[in-house]
Parts: structure tokens; C-alpha cells; sequence
């Protein structure tokens, strides 16, 4: 329900339009003035006459809906008060229909393509993928929830001169079973391995090359090694996967598109768009302010952005998007904005619906100290365990007679990661901390959970059944505080689309931490199970509609919420 609107279509002043009148309504500073107020200030020199006898006029002529039950002229504003039986019964009856888990709204028959984590293979999967991995895959839940098609991909990481390098240094030192017991670790020490000797041992480069030439050509045992170092690392990655609940459409990484790139480089040639540059083949972008996008190598080699361009017609083809998402770090601003003009240079239309979603650098706090010697990186199922043992200990000190305390441990800790990777802006740079993203106090995960948790015990001890159909008296519900919780629950579904027009699932962050912020005020003041029946209904049904909608909102962010913790 959008207040503001009710009131603008309400009052109708002459030569004003409902736009205008929309846009200058606002919320009165004091709270014994109504939800809203509209200033006649800045009508007085239209009407030529004072605000006072502006909101005088407006006031007597009003004939308010039911939504509204006053409004009142007070020194140059017309101040609103809601009904505030009529909004509560407007959103809880309309959350009590959702049920516990919301269903997604009615297909949109769009489809959105979202790239994302896009891991590479034989490299560790570290704490910097988080952000691409956890946003990406939030976008995926949100735009779901929204009625899209949902197109989740992975684009491996999987070519280059690399593999051959890996292939090699296998070939020289590998073990087959120790690779199969430590897995991405042992394929990235043998790449170290390579790189180390090869700078007393030239020939070994030209092995790599050697090999990959080999792949290239489709040996099969060559191809044969390397497609096991794929599958290895994609059976490492899963596990990290199905923790955070994440699922992909498609793994049709670089590799993928070795076929499928001629008919594009062709396509740059008759367009006249390819220039030779030092021998390479590059697309001239200088007239729009960047360096040129390179096509194919000297040798004939072709570059990721070839990969990208065959990627983007192939997608665009295979699923007519409405929207293309590429969930990668700001670091690849340029190669995006490269790929996306050179795209509209071909004369794509639909060149404008790619959209890089950019986010920053993930840090632990503490910097070194804290960084794994695998290496010296600091590998995202190490952060995932490191937070689940803390939340195990945190709930045997808090709850140790808890049932199912592993399960929940797991959703606390894990939750606290994702909930920290998506609770800033994208873009800004996150420290990331264990100790306060686990604190059941901050604005955290667990607070949300814990906030879940307490809803759910207390319908549990009324034995509370949540099924609709119920008379409730929701002029039990008009005191201060219950209006907050409900003006809160009110806002989910436009901050959930908010979140996805601005692909920032940030929002629906803020937004839990405010209505689980709102229920505990609430919770404070008022005894939810009283004497009063009629209360006591209505105040379980709005904490089963809050209870909900936290539950709801966190799936959105990948985040589980248990019923006890
Ligand atoms: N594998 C790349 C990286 O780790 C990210 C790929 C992003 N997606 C794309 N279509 N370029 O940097």
C-alpha cells in the first residue's frame, strides 16, 4: 500500500498536479502528527495566498478514504494520521495469505542470465570469490522470487596456456594419489612447482606450451588429465556450493566456446571493426575512450574478451535474456565495458541488457595474521569452518541442551559469512570479521536467526497454528509500536524489487535488520500471550507474519533460519 499515492489522489489542490503533490508529502518530524504531512509552503506563491489558509481550505474540503482517519491543518501543513485497524488488517491479512514460504509472483516470461563465481579451475576457491558467489546467487533467489527465469552460469575458468603449464608439471611430478587426496592444493602446488623451476629451466615453457598445444588439438591424454583436474576441482567447489545452497544452470565456461567464436571474429571483419595492431587483431575503441579491445594474439591465439563476445551472442541466443548479469569483482570494469561496446558496435540491440554488477575487495580483519599458509590464501571452506566451530561454541554456551546443534550451527555460521558478504553495498571494500559478524547483537545474521527463533517459540508455546481464516481484531494492533512492525512488513515486496533493479540484495539486509529491529522494540514493550484473548490473537498473528517474512528475506540472501538456536 503506497500511502503517499492514496493521499495525493485524496487531495486535490488547482493548478497542482498529483505528481507534484506525490513528491512533496513527507513524514512529520514528531510522531502525535500523523504518519504524513503534506507542507503548503511551497504552494503559497502559486495559490497567492498564505500555507495556513491553504491547509485551512484543503482540510475542510477533504473527504478522506478509509485507509486515512484524519487530517488535520496545523501551522502551513496538513497533517495525516493513518487508520491504522484498516493497515494492519490490509498487510497482515495479505502476509497471512503467503503462508510460511512465499511462493515466487506469477512468471514474468523474462528470463535473466546471472554469471556468477565463475570459478577458475585448478585455483583455490578463496575468500575473494565470496562477494561474486553470494551476491550472484542472491540475485539468483531474488529475481526467482520475482517471476523471472532464472538462468544461473557458471564460466569456468577453464582455458588458457596455464593448463598446459599443470599438465606438464604433472606429467614431471605429479602423484596421482596425493592429488586425489588434497585435491585444488596439490594441482596449484605443482603449478608453483612449475613456475619455480622454470626460471632456471627455460625449456620447461616451451613444454607447457608443448602440452597445451596438446589440448588444443584434442589429444586425448592430454585432455584426458586435464579434464580430471576439472572434475576435481568442481567436486571440491560443489561442496562449498551446497553449503551456501547456491545450484547453477549451466557450467559452460571458456572452453565451451572454442568452437563457437570464429562465426564472431568473422562477423568483426565484415563489419570492418578489426584492426591490426603489432600483429594482433584488436577492435579500435578510442573514439570512445579506451584502450582496444583484443581479439586474437599474433599467433592466432584468441583472448578472453573473444571468449566473452562468443559467450554473450551464445546466451543471448540460447535464451533470449531479458538482462545478462556478470557478477565480477570492479576489477574487470574495462574488459566488461570493452566486451559491451564492442557488442553494440556489431550492432547488437540488445547489447544494453549485458550489465556488469561490480563489488569490492573482501579483506579478513587482522590482514596477515589471519591468511592460511596454504599458500597464502585464505580458503573459503577454511572461513566457512573457522565460523561454524565459533557458532558451535557460541550455542553450547547460549543453548547447550539445543537438539539438531550441529545443523544449527552450520546455518549460524555459515549465514554470518553470507550475511556479512551481502549486508554492505557491492561496491564497497568489506573487512570481514568473525567475531562481529557471529555477535547475536549486532546487525548481524545471527540476530535475524535469533529474532526468527524467538517468533517461532513463542507461536510454538501458544500453540499457535498458522493458518489463515482467523477474525482478528486489529484495533488491538493500533498502539506505536505494532504500527512500526507493520509499516515495516509492509515495505517487503518494493524493497524486494528494489533490490533487484538495483542488483543490490544489500537492501533487503538493511530492511531485516530494521523489521527484526521493530519487532524486539515491540517485543520489549508488550507481552505477545496476555489476558485479553483478542489481543493476544492479534499479536500472534503479527509475529507469524514477522516470523515469515524474516524467513522469506533471509532465503533470499541464502541464509537459513532454524526454528530453535
Ligand atoms: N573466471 C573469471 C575470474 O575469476 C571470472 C569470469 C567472469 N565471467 C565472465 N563471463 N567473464 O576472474
Amino acid at each position: 500500500m503506497d500511502y503517499r499515492k492514496i493521499i495525493s489522489q485524496t487531495v486535490k489542490i488547482d493548478g497542482v498536479s498529483e505528481e507534484e503533490i506525490y513528491a512533496a508529502i513527507s513524514v512529520p518530524p514528531r510522531r502525535e502528527n500523523g504518519e504524513y504531512c503534506l507542507p503548503c509552503f511551497r504552494f503559497s506563491k502559486a495559490l497567492r495566498t498564505s500555507p495556513n489558509a491553504i491547509a485551512d481550505k484543503l482540510k475542510a474540503e477533504i473527504k478522506l478514504p478509509p485507509e486515512i482517519e484524519s487530517a488535520e491543518s496545523v501551522a502551513g501543513y496538513l497533517n495525516f494520521k493513518l487508520n491504522r485497524a484498516f493497515l494492519a488488517a490490509g498487510t497482515l491479512n495479505e502476509i497471512a495469505a503467503k503462508g510460511e514460504t512465499f511462493a515466487p509472483h506469477a512468471p514474468l516470461g523474462k528470463t535473466v542470465c546471472i554469471d556468477y563465481s565463475s570459478i577458475n579451475i585448478a585455483k583455490p576457491f578463496h575468500i575473494g570469490h565470496l562477494l561474486t558467489t553470494a551476491i550472484g546467487g542472491s540475485l539468483y533467489r531474488i529475481f526467482d522470487y520475482l517471476g523471472y527465469k532464472t538462468v544461473g552460469i557458471n564460466h569456468l575458468g577453464d582455458w588458457g596456456t596455464q593448463f598446459g603449464k599443470l599438465v606438464s608439471a604433472y606429467k614431471r611430478w605429479g602423484n596421482d594419489e596425493d592429488i586425489q587426496k588434497r585435491g585444488v592444493t596439490a594441482l596449484m602446488e605443482l603449478y608453483v612447482r612449475f613456475h619455480a623451476e622454470a626460471e632456471h629451466n627455460p625449456e620447461l615453457d616451451d613444454e607447457g606450451r608443448y602440452y597445451f598445444k596438446k589440448i588444443e588439438d584434442g589429444d586425448a591424454e592430454a585432455v584426458g588429465i586435464f579434464e580430471r583436474f576439472k572434475e576435481l576441482t568442481l567436486i571440491e567447489v560443489q561442496k562449498i556450493y551446497d553449503r551456501l545452497g547456491i545450484t547453477f544452470d549451466s557450467y559452460a565456461g571458456e572452453s565451451f566456446y572454442n568452437d563457437k567464436m570464429q562465426p564472431v571474429i568473422d562477423e568483426l571483419e565484415q563489419k570492418g571493426l578489426l584492426t591490426e595492431s603489432e600483429g594482433a587483431k584488436v577492435v579500435d575503441l578510442e573514439a570512445e575512450g579506451m584502450p582496444p579491445c583484443l581479439i586474437l594474439k599474433k599467433d592466432g591465439a584468441t583472448l578472453y574478451a573473444t571468449r566473452d563476445l562468443a559467450a554473450a551472442v551464445y546466451r543471448h541466443d540460447t535464451y533470449d535474456f531479458y538482462k545478462c548479469l556478470y557478477v565480477v569483482a570492479y576489477q574487470q570494469n574495462l574488459h566488461f565495458k570493452q566486451v559491451f561496446k564492442v557488442l553494440e558496435k556489431l550492432g547488437k540491440p540488445w547489447a544494453h541488457n549485458c550489465v556488469h554488477v561490480p563489488f569490492g575487495m573482501v579483506s579478513l580483519e587482522g590482514g596477515e595474521a589471519l591468511s592460511t599458509r596454504k599458500g597464502n590464501v585464505v580458503l573459503l571452506k577454511d572461513v566457512l569452518s573457522t565460523a561454524v566451530a565459533k557458532a558451535e561454541k557460541i550455542i553450547a554456551e547460549k543453548n547447550p541442551d539445543l537438539a539438531d546443534k550441529s545443523a544449527v550451527a552450520e546455518a549460524v555460521g555459515v549465514g554470518a559469512i553470507v550475511f556479512s558478504a551481502l549486508s554492505t553495498s557491492r561496491i564497497k571494500d568489506m573487512v570481514f570479521s568473525y567475531d562481529k559478524s557471529l555477535s547475536f547483537e549486532g546487525e548481524t545474521a545471527p540476530y535475524l536467526q535469533y529474532t526468527h527463533a524467538r517468533c517461532s517459540s513463542i507461536l510454538k508455546k501458544a500453540e499457535y497454528s498458522y493458518s489463515g481464516g482467523k477474525e482478528v481484531d486489529f484495533t488491538a494492533l493500533c498502539d506505536d509500536e505494532s504500527i512500526d512492525v507493520i509499516t515495516q512488513l509492509a515495505r517487503f515486496e518494493a524493497v524486494v524489487s528494489e533490490a533487484a533493479e538495483k542488483y543490490e540484495p544489500c537492501l533487503i539486509a538493511r530492511y531485516l535488520l530494521d523489521l527484526a529491529q521493530t519487532f524486539n522494540r515491540f517485543y520489549i514493550g508488550h507481552r505477545v500471550v496476555t489476558q485479553d484473548k483478542k489481543t493476544t490473537d492479534a499479536r500472534l498473528l503479527l509475529t507469524a507474519c514477522v516470523k515469515s517474512t524474516l524467513k522469506n528475506g533471509l532465503n533470499l540472501l541464502l541464509i537459513k533460519a532454524p526454528e530453535k538456536m
